[in-house]
């Protein structure tokens, strides 16, 4: 190994213990920002050698410089704008389009070496293309059709078909026969086809898929592109891809695992098709029954004179950027001796760890947090539960089955003595349907943007105890 070859290895190395170490930084919100500096560090690191190698091989033409500087200057300038410019509500649909795009260049990487080497590829080369373009090629097209649906331009709801799990099956084994057959006689055409079957495979499986469990199909997708990146850097035989990839790989496939469990749902479902609002499509009659609405002053004294209040945030907590006001709220609660807690359900808002993330920006104490299993049996004791902009993940349809929620575990916020929930309307959540917690007798409304509705509640409690 010539010196060049041996440093250029060397800052590899480098590079891959700087995402190791960064993402063991992210396991707590206090060192999460430095995880992230570490790893952009590590990432730095890994273009500038894959540019020296690059230019130290003197193998690339005066157009191949231009296609690859115009190429690294645009990605590079709508990733910086996108991630600074973007709502944090849109994150799932933005990361959505980086998976997208991950698989999608893993693939190209595959398919581009394949092509040069031509009919001498070997077997080993052969396989681990097979997985880079089989894995991208579902990512790249089951990532654009989730980014379609949580930006609304897809229908969200589950669009099946008769027969969707059988066409499923056959692409899957054209993909996996036509792979098998490759390795043995290399063929670019055969190579297309595989392609072509994984790009339609990753559309039909995503498009049954709608309602609440899209969480779960965003880090499958996620753990597929960290694969198809580690097969791309085999295929290449670059080290920092490799590692960067298991890593993306392995996260995304335990955050999978978490997501799946949490929403009671089969990951095996998933890839086969057909899973969760696929096969429950059924409505849930109107909640019937009358609904209880009332103003600030009449919130404001179930609140200051409990004893125990559960917060449980949702969306409309982080859609109406309301963060501030609820910590401001539970603070004034607090000092009246009122025992405040923060009931977290591992799918509420959009993203994982949504409403950790949007609760830390207001610094709420961390210890006020509670995990679903931890705080449902503390809602019996509650005086109030307020539940501001969470609609699903307090449905009780959930614990029905034929809804598109069944089987999901909830927050049992029914559980509580008496309920306020503070959104604008009796609009539907993310899953579309009707939730019979707003004609619970015990439940009262309050319609009014989560922030508004907030602020008023503090102003009146204020007035009310003085
Ligand atoms: P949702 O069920 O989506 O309900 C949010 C509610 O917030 C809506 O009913 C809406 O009612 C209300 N809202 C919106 N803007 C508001 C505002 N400015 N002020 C007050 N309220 C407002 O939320 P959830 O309970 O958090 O459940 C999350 C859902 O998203 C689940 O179905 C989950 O599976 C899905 N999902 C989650 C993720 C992750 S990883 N967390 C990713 C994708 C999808 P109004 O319009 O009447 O105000």
């Amino acid at each position: 190994m010539s010196t060049f070859d041996w440093v250029i290895q060397l800052i590899y190395v480098l590079a891959a213990s700087c995402f190791v170490l960064g993402l063991h930084l992210m396991n707590t919100p206090a060192t999460a920002r430095r995880g992230n500096q570490v790893s952009t560090a590590g990432m730095t690191a890994a273009i500038a050698a894959t540019f020296a190698i690059v230019i130290h091989g003197n193998q690339i033409t005066a157009t191949g410089w231009v296609v690859m500087l115009a190429g690294a200057l645009v990605g590079g300038a709508a990733g910086l704008y996108s991630a600074r410019k973007v709502q944090m509500t849109a994150m799932p649909q933005l990361v959505s389009m980086f998976n997208a795009v991950g698989g999608g260049a893993a693939a190209l990487v595959g398919l581009h070496d394949y092509i040069r080497a031509g009919t001498s590829v070997s077997a080993t080369t052969s396989v681990t293309t097979l997985l880079d373009v089989i894995i991208g090629g579902v990512t790249f097209s089951g990532s654009l059709i989730a980014a379609g649906k949580l930006q609304g331009v897809i229908t969200s709801a589950p669009v099946a078909f008769p027969g969707a799990r059988l066409v499923n099956s056959v692409l899957a084994l054209i993909a996996v026969g036509f792979g098998a057959y490759l390795i043995a006689s290399p063929s670019a055409a055969l190579l297309t086809v595989v392609i072509v079957a994984s790009l339609i495979f990753g559309v039909s499986m995503v498009m049954p898929i709608g309602g609440a469990d899209m969480p779960v199909v965003i880090s499958l997708l996620n753990a597929f592109t960290g694969t198809a990146v580690a097969m791309a850097g085999f295929v290449i035989g670059n080290w920092a891809m490799i590692i960067a990839g298991a890593l993306v790989g392995a996260s995304g496939g335990i955050l999978t695992k978490l997501m799946a469990d949490a929403m009671n749902r089969s990951i095996r479902n998933i890839i086969v098709g057909g899973f969760g609002t696929g096969d429950a499509v059924a409505a849930v009659a109107g909640p019937g029954g009358s609904v209880h609405s009332i103003a600030a002053d009449d919130a404001a004294i179930q609140l200051a004179y409990a004893a125990k209040v559960i917060i449980v945030p949702g969306y409309g907590l982080a859609a109406a950027q309301a963060q501030h006001e609820v910590a401001t709220l539970a603070e004034i609660l607090e000092s009246r001796g009122v025992e405040v807690s923060y009931a977290i359900h591992p799918v509420a808002g959009r993203m994982p760890g949504h409403m950790n993330v949007l609760l830390a920006e207001a610094n709420v104490p961390y210890p006020q947090l509670k995990e679903m299993d931890e705080i449902n049996p503390e809602f019996a004791r509650a005086d109030v539960a307020l539940v501001i902009g969470a609609n699903d993940v307090t449905n009780p349809a959930a614990r029905r089955p034929g809804t598109a929620i069944s089987g999901m575990p909830i927050l049992n916020v029914d559980q509580a003595k008496s309920i306020i929930v503070i959104k604008r309307s009796m609009g539907h959540g993310y899953a579309g349907i009707d939730n019979e917690l707003y004609v619970n007798p015990k439940t009262s409304m309050y319609f009014a943007d989560a922030k508004k509705a907030l602020a008023e509640m503090a102003s009146a409690v204020k007035t009310l105890v003085g």
